[in-house]
């Protein structure tokens, strides 16, 4: 089968699921933006109101941050694959529940298995949570590479919490740096330009 083909079931899957209760309340099924075959994927934690409504992730003023720190390094919609944990948004924006993050693990592993990215960079401690089973102490987890099942996994902070916490925008970009220098030494994205280039 070809690869679009294995995407369109993936796709018809993802927008019929029934494996949780935000089903019941979503617009839309928030599956991804960027490329289907990027070598990074960046992963946040569940959708709002603007994502349910536009049936794409990070589109908000937490998607606006990133997009910024994104393009601070000159990457674009070829380089990432953005998604979440969770793909419906839940009521009010409260964090997913643990039940809600497992009943949607079969669909994001499926997802890793035909994007096949060699970078993850997870947002948040939601997404820490769900990929180690563990509570991250953010400061502590963030920053560094962890080697699983033939990925390259980072953790950095989440967007809305930089929104809120401002000063968490530099170590931020600087989590995104050290993805993007992997990503170069691992030739997988053009070097990123000095300045004055
Ligand atoms: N926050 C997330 O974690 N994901 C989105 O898509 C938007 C906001």
């Amino acid at each position: 089968m070809s690869n679009d083909n294995k995407w369109e079931l993936f796709e018809a899957e993802c927008k019929n699921c029934t494996n949780c209760g935000l089903a019941d309340t979503r617009t839309n099924v928030v599956i991804y933006r960027g490329s289907k075959t990027a070598p990074l994927m960046i992963v946040g934690e569940a959708p709002g109101n603007n994502e349910d409504l536009q049936g794409l992730p990070f589109v908000g003023r937490s998607g606006q941050l990133l997009q910024f720190l994104l393009g601070s390094y000159g990457l674009t919609d070829e380089d990432y694959h953005i998604c979440n944990i969770c793909k419906c948004r839940p009521p009010e924006n409260r964090r997913p529940t643990a039940e809600e993050v497992k009943a949607c693990k079969t669909l994001l592993g499926k997802q890793f298995g035909l994007v096949k990215p060699k970078v993850v960079l997870l947002c948040g401690s939601t997404a820490y949570e769900a990929f180690f089973n563990a509570k991250p102490v953010m400061k502590d987890v963030r920053g560094k590479f962890i080697e699983r099942n033939g990925y390259l996994i980072m953790t950095t902070f989440h967007p809305a919490y930089a929104l809120r916490n401002p000063k968490m925008k530099a170590p931020m970009l600087e989590d995104l740096g050290l993805v993007c220098e992997k990503l170069v030494s691992l030739g997988l994205i053009k070097p990123i330009p000095k300045i004055n280039e």
